[in-house]
């Protein structure tokens, strides 16, 4: 296995950057990626840096030029579910883009050409991942909605949440890097800290959280996963 590593947030990266055995820096496309050891995997990390097309790019780089066999994503979101805390995570089953809508051509949602609205993780990864945030927080399985929108607005929490009632957690990345890798045939993970709540506080939720508890659960539970 060649991991590559998305992180959404320089804070997130950091810590894994210190942890690579013989580290090595490659700038391309406004992106450092750094290779090396981490805890015996070979790996390749990066920022994603922020939407659907950035995360897009990243994941087809690391695929074709750095050749990652497998792409775990780290990141936070905002809740899209009640029973979804700040500081639990959600580890994605399925991810699907909310700001897609080709009707009437195409069902609100579905991916053009692909016949499909959501896109499934790699089970194996995805248990790994499970079992390696079980002992950082809570732990919740299910749906991740990304779009190219931060969802600060309780009428827009709420009405995502009226079209996609099984919704989990909402981000910016997540569902781009699913597209490529499913096209690519790359099998791939996703895990989110819940930062906020998507609501009306949500940008203040989220610029506090990050600077908080964010970075050190995504260096934990990636070393979980690495050592598993
Ligand atoms: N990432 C963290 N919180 C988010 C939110 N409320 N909307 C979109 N992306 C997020």
């Amino acid at each position: 296995m060649r991991l590559g590593i998305i992180s959404a947030l320089a804070e997130e990266q950091q810590g894994l950057i210190e942890a690579l055995q013989s580290p090595s820096r490659h700038v391309h496309g406004m992106r450092e990626y750094t290779t090396g050891k981490l805890w015996e995997i070979d790996a390749v990390c990066v920022l994603s840096r922020i939407g659907k097309v950035a995360a897009a790019m990243t994941a087809t780089i690391l695929v074709e030029k750095f050749g990652v066999t497998h792409i775990v994503v780290t990141g936070v979101a905002g809740s899209g579910d009640k029973s979804v805390r700040v500081g639990d995570v959600v580890v994605a089953d399925t991810l699907l883009q909310h700001d897609v809508d080709a009707s009437p051509l195409f069902p609100r949602f579905e991916i053009p050409l692909t016949g499909l609205s959501s896109f499934a993780t790699d089970l194996a990864l995805t248990e790994r991942l499970a079992i390696a945030a079980a002992p950082v927080t809570r732990v919740h399985r299910g749906l991740i909605a990304s779009g190219d929108q931060f969802i600060g607005k309780l009428t827009q929490i709420q009405a995502l949440k009226a079209a996609l009632p099984d919704l989990l957690a909402v981000e910016m990345e997540g569902a781009a890097v699913a597209q490529v890798c499913f096209e690519l045939g790359i099998p791939f993970a996703v895990i989110r800290t819940i930062s906020d709540n998507a609501n009306d506080d949500a940008a203040v939720d989220f610029m506090h959280f990050i600077k908080t508890v964010a970075s050190r659960y995504a260096f934990d539970i990636i070393q979980n996963f690495c050592r598993a």
